[in-house]
């Protein structure tokens, strides 16, 4: 089997590119920028270089996809891959999308659009719907080790993140074999935490609850443009109302264990989250939140 994978510079394709290349295949990554996936993945991998509104050019030869894509647009990219990958015989396109397509959350309209023109091009699917990764509380790490505090619109709402190498596993399992040919799978972490919950984890002695509009005007600071701000701002709404809490048993439904807890998260990435300078309300001995 020889494999494509897009988005191999990111969270997710990277993990994913790394377990082919430990499995002893050699992948096709497909990439914008060559130097970047070398200095990544060294020698152990087949580059092909272009843009994920066209895949077509990459095909040659490939038996499997993971798709990666992005931004409100996404579903004309996954249409555009899908056709093409049905067009070159490709056997299996495995698409990385998200839980809240089954809600109608954030960016669940985007990637629901994409998985209905991948569903239509006749070409074999998977779909990994995947909760929210754990990863995405690096964006925490600034306030949290400068000023031990976490803001957000969450409120007590949970949700139960999933680690990112649970999401890379799912996936080789749905690319390397034919038994998730079909199917939707629907993953999550093991356990629902609030916002509160996962910072305290994190070392921060302080959650502060912002409104809508201060987190949208948050999320615009960090970049994605307007449409990207408002999903982020309708999950958090969603997490704060309660409606995202769901955890299922699709990771070990697929790989035959339990999903990696938020505890294992924060002990690989405690160093990120380091305090920096002194924080009020932060013990000065153990660096531990008092209680
Ligand atoms: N974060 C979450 O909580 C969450 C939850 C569920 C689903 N998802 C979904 O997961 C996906 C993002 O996955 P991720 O976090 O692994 O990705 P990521 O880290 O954001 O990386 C995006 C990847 O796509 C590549 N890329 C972007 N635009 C491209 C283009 N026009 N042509 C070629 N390559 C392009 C980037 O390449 P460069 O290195 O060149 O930029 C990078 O490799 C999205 O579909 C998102 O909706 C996210």
């Amino acid at each position: 089997m020889k494999y494509l994978i897009t988005g191999a510079t990111g969270n997710i394709g990277s993990l994913v590119t790394d377990r082919l290349i430990a499995r002893g295949t050699r992948p096709c990554v497909f990439v914008r920028d060559a130097k970047k996936a070398r200095a990544l993945f060294g020698n152990a991998v087949d580059v092909r270089v272009g843009d994920l509104a066209d895949i077509s050019t990459a095909l040659d030869g490939i038996d499997a996809v993971f798709l990666v894509n992005s931004g409100a647009d996404l579903a004309v990219r996954d249409r555009a891959a899908a056709l093409a990958a049905k067009a070159a015989g490709v056997c299996r396109l495995v698409k990385l999308s998200t839980l809240d397509a089954r809600n109608g959350v954030g960016t669940g309209p985007w990637h629901a659009k994409g998985e209905a023109a991948i569903r239509k091009s006749g070409v074999a699917f998977t779909f990994i719907q995947s909760a929210a990764f754990m990863s995405n509380a690096f964006a925490w790490s600034q306030s949290i080790a400068s000023e031990g505090t976490l803001r957000a619109s969450t409120g007590g709402g949970k949700i139960a993140f999933i680690h990112p190498d649970d999401i890379a596993d799912v996936a080789v399992k749905a690319l390397t074999t034919s038994d998730h040919d079909g199917e939707a799978l629907v993953i999550t972490g093991p356990k629902a935490l609030s916002y509160s919950e996962m910072a305290s984890k994190l070392g921060a002695v302080r959650f502060e609850e912002i409104s809508d509009d201060e987190a949208r005007r948050r999320a615009l600071a960090f970049g994605g443009g307007r449409q990207y701000a408002d999903a982020l701002v309708d999950i958090w709404r969603a997490i704060r109302e309660g409606r995202l809490a769901t955890v299922t048993d699709g990771v070990e439904r697929v790989l035959g264990r339990q999903p990696a807890s938020f505890d294992r998260w924060v002990e690989e990435n405690a160093s990120d989250f380091k305090p920096r300078g002194r924080i009020p309300g932060r013990g000065t001995r153990s660096g531990q939140p008092r209680s």
